[in-house]
């Protein structure tokens, strides 16, 4: 069993060093400052250190290091080859591939599926932007035990040109670590030169969609006209500069609203005409992905389609990726229900509906509850409900006793689509009357 923080190492904005992202973002291992580091060491005392060694060799072993491992995207089982830098006795790393630096937790763009503008700083302790101390010393550190780091990802959970020092940071990764330096930016910022001279390697800008309609339902406040400047701009300054670097991808999420044969055309058409390098068009697994709801359908679509494209385009690399989410396994509504309290004459019951999709639903909920031997059985409720995106909804329900006789009961929900009356999810508790 291995995962990518076998050789992979992450520091976040506020100096929490979490295994990876997705489950692991919500559980830090380790939360290190300048102040915290003095007279430590970044090799010896974090990514060597005692909780990351356990964790490598826990995994090593075939044991989950964590409970929240169970579903984690990340966790993989494709041999010892990605314990090449790995000394499996000590769980000791000697190589990085990739160290990823959220360098700001702040964010000018409202994506539905990352934490939400308004709740940014309720979500996260402070500080919001990683600072220069912090990644200074973790390069330093890095560099002094010569340990060998492939690529710098700035990414994480904010945006990273939101930080104020980010061409500084990226100087620190290239000069001092020698990495291939790139970063993840939603664009819809001012262009500035140091952008191109700072040592990125590689930049990916997200447009995910080709007109402010389609580019707005997940990048919530963000504009497409931005972007484009942006862009843009980039691709004209990295040519009055006769720079060939950093790399200019166009990086386009594919949802279901936005990935029509002839959006990527245009995708592809405009990525040329602005002069970037690379179109990466990304399907996600996440809700509102283009093939969440069709079983891969779209996807499979898609590959005769960029094979032409790909011909006819030779100026610009098309390529087509698979992003594996640990959202993959979620049903589109989730319902469960739980045995509050059994009261003298009711038992109260507590409901708990998730919307997981990107859309408002129109559902229909029912409340059943049924005896052992199939004697009792009645609706307790009936009722359309409209559950709004990502939401969640918490009911209780109160069942009364009257004409019911000692014994073992059961309390269904049944939650379908309120048009097609598809079963979306369903769910039960049970209850004991003496
Ligand atoms: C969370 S963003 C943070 C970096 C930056 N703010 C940005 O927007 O690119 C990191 C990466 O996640 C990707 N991303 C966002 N939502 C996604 C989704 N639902 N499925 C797959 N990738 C997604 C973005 O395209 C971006 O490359």
């Amino acid at each position: 069993m291995n995962c990518m923080a076998v050789d992979s190492f992450y520091v976040k904005a506020n100096g929490e060093v979490p295994c990876w992202c997705s489950p692991g973002e919500h559980h830090p291992i380790l939360q290190i400052s300048e102040e915290s580091l003095a007279g430590k060491d970044v090799v010896d005392d974090v990514l060597n250190g005692e909780a990351f060694r356990r964790m490598r060799t826990e995994l090593h072993a075939g044991r989950l290091p964590f409970d929240y491992c169970r579903g984690c995207s990340f966790l993989r089982n494709d041999g010892e080859a990605a314990w090449k830098s790995v000394d499996t006795a000590t769980g000791v790393v000697r190589a990085i591939d990739t160290l990823q630096v959220e360098s700001s937790f702040l964010c000018n763009v409202d994506c539905p599926l990352c934490v939400r503008l308004p709740v940014r700083r309720q979500t996260k302790e402070p500080p919001y932007q990683l600072e220069l101390g912090l990644f200074r010393k973790v390069v330093d550190d890095l560099s002094a035990h010569e340990i060998a780091v492939r690529e710098v990802w700035f990414s994480g959970r904010g945006e990273p040109l939101m930080n104020p020092e980010f061409p500084e940071l990226v100087r620190l990764g290239k000069d001092r670590l020698g990495a291939r330096v790139t970063a993840h930016t939603n664009g819809n910022f001012g262009f500035r030169e140091e952008l191109v001279t700072c040592g990125l390697d590689e930049i990916e800008i997200a447009f995910d969609g080709v007109d402010q309609e389609t580019y707005g339902r997940y990048r919530r406040g963000g504009k497409l006209e931005r972007v484009v400047k942006f862009a843009t701009d980039f691709a004209a300054a990295r040519k009055r500069l006769g720079s060939a670097t950093p790399e200019l991808v166009w990086k386009m999420v594919l949802f279901e609203w936005n990935s029509t044969d002839e959006e990527l055309e245009r995708a592809v058409t405009w990525a040329e005409e602005i002069g970037l390098d690379r179109v990466l068009l990304m399907n996600t697994d996440t809700p509102g992905g283009m093939s969440y709801r069709d079983g891969g359908a779209r996807f499979e679509q898609l590959e005769p389609l960029v094979k032409r494209l790909v011909s006819e385009h030779p100026t610009v690399k098309v390529e087509l990726h698979g992003y594996h989410s640990t959202y993959s396994s979620l049903p589109e509504v989730e319902a469960s229900l739980r045995t509050e309290v059994v009261e003298a004459d009711r038992t109260v019951v507590m409901g708990r509906l998730f919307n997981h999709m990107l859309e408002t639903r129109a559902v229909r909920v029912s409340l059943r509850l049924q005896d052992e031997i199939g004697g009792e059985d009645r609706t307790l409720v009936e009722v359309p409900l409209e559950l709004p995106e990502r939401t969640e909804l918490v009911e209780s329900f109160g069942v009364p006793h009257e004409g019911l006789s000692p014994g073992t009961y059961r309390v269904w929900v049944a939650v379908s689509d309120a048009e097609s009356g598809k079963l979306l999810s369903d769910a039960a508790c049970d209850f004991e009357l003496s």
